[in-house]
């Protein structure tokens, strides 16, 4: 084991030190179900990992949710995966694969204190990886950098490398280097300790841990197993590395500027397990936050924390709504009472959770950098920062401006309660946003999403949450913004061709905009009107 926590003084720093939270960045496909199996399988969290036949079913078993996600095989909400690790707490912020879900992503990743940028061997740095890790790279986190499917011929690790530096302008340090690649793929050079580890392929499919030989590339085991030549091979790579590459430097990786990386084939466990324990190793702990008073730091005794995510029914025996806090600072027990700092309002934080997928687990403590899950009963939105006296704040939760808008139709008007709660409650927990032309009790409400198969998720949750059978329009908006100004003013721009006005659950208003150009002339057009991306006061990113 190479991994060791650091002697701490105090209780609070112990478990503050032995903390890794953070989360997977890729784009669909390159294998982050896959990884993120295996890491649990080596956190003794899973006991098999799915076979590749079993595959889809085990993903459904632990982390999807609702009926949605199984139908369409792609993970919609988030859950946290908690496991131990060689006297490690590992929390896992597991995100949704698709796209139009990026909101949830975006701020699932305030509450990570590192991220592990997971590539496919042949594509590299895709859209989606290239967007999450600018959400990364604001906040200064830690990346670390798996490149996966080492078992199919890919880019050349080099040219792979170089790509990441100059698309991403973060330059990558393996610590692990292929030896072959393709369908030789043997097994990787550990760099640092000069050990080849070689992966025994094992008829379990990658269900259970992989079987490892390792040994000096210098000395005669070397020779043996991997022949005179192919020993000279590794020698050379690893020597034009040396030559060719920046040296390792933990303060530039700890301000995400240098990444270490690691080669493998999640599919089989090859490299996972070696992975695992550097990232253990160099992965910082929760780290100070920044707030409106400063950083708050994680060892302060105060408690603090934000929450980041709001699930409502995510068990259907219990109609209730969960919300996820990262913790921040001080410590946490069930039933505690906090500051909301929005509100001002108390809030007792009762039966908390912690989840892995479908099971939960009660929490009767949890520190700094673990989530929690706490039963709302509708006090807490995305956001909200929670202290012993409401005394500061958290940024940094990222809120965008929707990009698609229908409208919603109930044909059965008895059912409009129904619907106006139910979009209420999934409004709060940014499923969607709800807005109204005028008043609520007025023409059908109008959703906003940044993705659209968002919608298809509301109308689907509206189903079967709150009975209403919702229909949706499509209106031909693509951009919304917030505006502050003469009430008149603003209905005179309101009436110019391809807008429309509506007002937010707050009653403030705002300009739908069919596209871009139609936007920005309207904004030059008024310049005594004040446009606002998102809602005023929400903190953007
Ligand atoms: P995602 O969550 O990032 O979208 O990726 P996922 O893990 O679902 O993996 C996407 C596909 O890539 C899967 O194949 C998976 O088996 C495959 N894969 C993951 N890791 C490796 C690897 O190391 N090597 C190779 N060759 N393939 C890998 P699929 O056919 O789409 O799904 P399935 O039928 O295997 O479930």
């Amino acid at each position: 084991m190479t991994g060791s926590v650091p002697t701490t003084t105090t209780r609070r720093e112990r478990e503050i030190g032995r903390r890794r939270t953070f989360a997977i960045i890729s784009h669909p496909d390159a294998g982050k179900t896959t990884l993120t199996e295996k890491l649990l399988l080596y956190g003794g969290a899973l006991h098999l990992a799915g076979s590749v036949k079993a595959r889809k079913a085990a993903r459904h078993a632990t982390s999807d949710w609702i009926e949605m996600e199984k139908e369409r095989g792609i993970s919609v909400t988030s859950s946290v995966l908690q496991f131990e690790y060689d006297d490690y707490r590992v929390n896992l912020l597991d995100t949704p694969g698709h796209a139009d879900f990026s909101e949830d992503t975006y701020r699932t990743l305030v509450a990570a204190d590192s991220a592990v940028m997971l590539l496919d061997n042949r594509k590299g740095v895709e859209e989606r990886t290239r967007k999450l890790f600018k959400v990364c790279e604001r906040r200064d986190i830690p990346i670390f950098t798996f490149v996966n499917k080492c078992d199919r011929v890919g880019t050349d690790p080099l040219e792979l490398l170089d790509d990441v530096e100059q698309d991403l302008g973060m330059t990558c340090y393996p610590f692990t280097w292929p030896v072959l690649d393709g369908p030789e793929f043997l097994g990787v050079y550990e760099r640092r300790a000069g050990l080849v580890h070689l992966f025994e392929k094992g008829e379990h499919h990658g269900q259970e841990r992989v079987e490892e030989t390792a040994f000096p590339l210098d000395g005669d085991a070397a020779r043996d197993h991997l022949g005179p030549e192919l020993v000279e091979k590794v020698r050379e790579e690893a020597e034009l590395l040396e030559l060719a590459g920046a040296g390792w430097d933990q303060e530039a990786f700890e301000r995400g500027e240098l990444s270490p990386t690691f080669f493998g084939r999640a599919l089989t466990n090859f490299g996972v397990e070696i992975f695992l324990e550097q990232f253990l190793r160099l992965a910082p702990p929760p780290r100070p936050r920044p707030s409106d008073r400063g950083p708050v730091a994680p060892s302060e005794e105060d408690f603090s924390g934000f929450v980041f995510k709001i699930q409502a029914n995510m068990d259907p025996n219990h109609r209730d709504r969960v919300a996820f806090i990262r913790i921040c600072s001080g410590s946490f027990e069930p039933g505690m009472e906090v500051t909301n700092a929005r509100s001002g309002d108390r809030v007792r934080l009762s039966q908390p959770r912690k989840f892995m997928a479908r099971e939960r687990e009660a929490v009767d403590e949890a520190w700094p950098g673990d989530v929690v899950g706490v039963l709302d009963r509708g006090d807490l939105h995305i956001g909200d920062t929670l202290t012993e006296d409401g005394d500061l704040t958290f940024g940094g939760i990222p809120r965008f401006s929707p990009e698609h808008f229908a409208r919603v139709r109930v044909p059965d008007p008895l059912r409009r309660k129904h619907l106006d709660k139910g979009l209420q409650q999934l409004s709060e927990e940014g499923a969607a946003q709800v807005f109204y032309e005028g008043s609520r009790v007025g023409p059908s409400p109008i959703v906003g999403a940044v993705g659209v198969l968002q919608f298809d998720v509301l109308v689907h949750r509206l189903d079967t949450e709150y009975d209403v059978d919702a229909r949706l329009e499509a209106m031909p908006y693509s951009r919304a913004r917030w505006v502050e100004g003469e009430e008149e003013a603003i209905r005179r721009v309101a009436s110019g061709y391809g807008r429309k006005l509506v007002y937010d659950g707050k009653e403030r208003p705002l300009l739908l905009f069919e596209n871009d150009f139609s936007m920005r002339r309207t904004m030059e057009d008024a310049p005594e009107l004040i446009f606002h991306e998102v809602a005023p006061g929400a903190p953007v990113e």
